[in-house]
This record gives structure tokens, C-alpha cells and sequence, in this order.
């Protein structure tokens, strides 16, 4: 496994691989990797002959200096474990002036994506996210790009980034990993304390029950009982419950009228915000 830390040397990497045929998986991660990441990059392993792996923890998509300034930075730790689990040939570790030389005034036409959900609640979020992957596609050009379904609302912005930019790359969908007791994993559960940790597990508990809700129960009445049923743990805040249709992100009215249905989630443990989603077929 290398690690490079500069573009011209990576795109130099990829460059001589590509010619002797080989095949690009990227993962693009913030760090502090744990089970979930890997999951994606085995997931390249088993599809593609090279496997990328980024580590940045991009500034211009927080809309919180606090939860940008506390978000875990593991470096070491991470190069360590990649180094020791093989699931990654070339990790890119940028620096900020790397990545973002100058000030950039781009934007994406992201349309809906950015006005609902994670859209709504963190304002430039995804300009952020849409900014990053799509300078990291232009680095790297894979051929299959791997992405959580942890993020399900982010994966909707990549398909249209890649859209909007006519990118050759597949984007690839993981499913979400959990912790034994249900939370999805994420870095920021570092943050949480172990009481706290243990007490998530309410998140995907509540999120397990609605399939049955479903049969029974109105949207408005699934979405009363979902904010009861984790406002009941403290210091637990539910910042919104909505259910989409999982191809168009639009809110359901009408359970009859879709197949597929995702309910997502964002919640705040003090100021540690966790979101998790479950996608229910009908
Ligand atoms: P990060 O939160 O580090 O996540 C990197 C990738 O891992 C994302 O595709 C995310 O959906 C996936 N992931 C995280 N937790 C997961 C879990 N429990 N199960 C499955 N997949 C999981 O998402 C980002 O970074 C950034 O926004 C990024 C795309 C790198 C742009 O900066």
C-alpha cells in the first residue's frame, strides 16, 4: 500500500496503472475509518484490480465550525488499519491547501436534493460534498466509485453530480453496517460517550419498528410515534423523521402508490448529530 499526499503524484500512479489495463475502484472518505468504510473498499476489492482510498476531511462541507473543528482526525490510526485489513492500494491524504489551492466559487444545479432533509437542515452541505467528489473524480477518474447508503440523501447527490458532469464512472451502493446493537456505524460516534453509545441503539430500534407501522398507522401518526419513541431516551432530539420515495426523495402521501419507501432520520445527541435511514419495500 502507498500513501501520497499530492495530486501530480497520484495522478502519475493512476496514470501508469490504467495503461497496463487495470481497473479503478475509489472510495472517498472523511477518516477515522471503521467497519462501514471497509465494507466499501472489500466491495471494490472484490470488483476492481486497484483500490483508492481518499482521507480529507473537507472543510466546505460543514456548516458547523464546532462539528468541523471536533470531528475526529486519526491519520495514523487509519493508515495503520488499512495497512493491516488490505483492502486499499493507494490512500491520497491531502492536505487543504491540496484540495483547495484557492478559494472556489463553484456550484452544482442539485435542484430538490438541496431543499429537503439533510438539504434543508444543512445549508451549503452538499455544494460542499458536490465540490469534493467532483474534484476527486477529476484526480482520480475511476472506473466504479463506492459509496454508503448510510448517506442515502448524499448518495442521490452524487448520481446527480455524475450526471450533471457526464462522469464515465459507475457508482457503486453499499449497504448500511451497523454496530451488534443496531447503530449504524459512523466517525461521529466517536464523539458519543459510552452511555450515550449505548443508549443509540434506540435509533434503529424505533427505525425497525415501521415496517409494521406502516400497515397500521397514518404518516403523521408513524412520524408522532417515532419522535416518542427516541425523545423518551435522553439526551436523545429528533431534528426531522420524513419518508421519501427511495428513487425520487419525494415525501409519500400515499403508501398504495410506491414500492420502496425510505424513512430518514437525523438526530442530535447533544451536539453530536447522528442520521440513519431504513428502506422499507411494499
Ligand atoms: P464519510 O462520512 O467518511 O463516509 C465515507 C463513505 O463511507 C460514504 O460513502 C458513507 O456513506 C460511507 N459510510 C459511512 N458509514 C457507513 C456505514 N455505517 N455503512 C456503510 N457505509 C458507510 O461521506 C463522506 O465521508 C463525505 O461526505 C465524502 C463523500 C468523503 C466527501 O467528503
Amino acid at each position: 500500500m502507498i500513501v501520497l499526499k499530492h495530486i501530480k503524484d497520484l495522478k502519475a500512479e493512476l496514470q501508469a496503472r490504467r495503461n497496463q489495463g487495470q481497473t479503478i475502484g475509489f472510495v472517498p472518505t472523511m477518516g477515522a475509518l471503521h467497519q462501514g468504510h471497509l465494507s466499501l473498499m472489500q466491495c471494490a476489492r472484490n470488483q476492481c484490480d486497484v483500490v483508492v482510498v481518499s482521507i480529507f476531511v473537507n472543510p466546505t462541507q460543514f456548516n458547523n465550525k464546532d462539528d468541523y473543528e471536533k470531528y475526529p482526525r486519526l491519520f495514523d490510526k487509519d493508515i495503520e488499519l488499512l495497512q493491516n485489513t488490505k483492502v486499499c492500494d493507494i490512500v491520497f491524504l491531502p492536505d487543504e491547501k491540496e484540495m483547495y489551492p484557492t478559494a472556489e466559487k463553484r456550484s452544482f444545479d442539485l435542484g430538490y436534493l438541496e431543499e429537503v432533509m439533510e438539504g434543508a437542515f444543512r445549508p451549503g452541505h452538499f455544494q460542499g460534498v458536490a465540490l469534493i467528489v467532483s474534484k476527486l473524480f477529476d484526480i482520480v477518474m475511476p472506473h466504479k466509485a463506492y459509496f454508503g447508503k448510510k448517506d442515502f440523501q448524499q448518495l442521490a447527490v452524487i448520481r446527480r453530480l455524475v450526471e450533471l458532469e457526464k462522469y464515465p464512472i459507475e457508482i457503486v451502493p453499499c449497504d448500511i453496517v451497523r454496530e451488534p446493537h443496531g447503530l449504524a456505524m459512523s466517525s461521529r460516534n466517536l464523539r458519543l460517550s459510552k452511555i450515550d453509545f449505548e443508549n443509540a441503539k434506540i435509533i434503529y430500534q424505533t427505525l425497525s419498528h415501521i415496517p409494521e407501522w406502516i400497515k397500521v398507522m397514518t404518516i403523521q401518526e408513524i412520524k408522532t410515534k417515532v419522535i416518542e419513541s427516541i425523545e423518551s431516551v435522553a439526551p436523545f432530539k429528533v431534528e426531522y423523521i420524513e419518508m421519501v420515495n427511495t428513487f425520487t426523495l419525494k415525501p409519500i402521501i400515499d403508501f398504495k402508490q410506491h414500492t420502496s419507501v425510505t424513512a430518514c432520520i437525523a438526530v442530535f445527541c447533544n451536539d453530536v448529530r447522528l442520521i440513519d435511514n431504513i428502506e422499507i419495500k411494499l
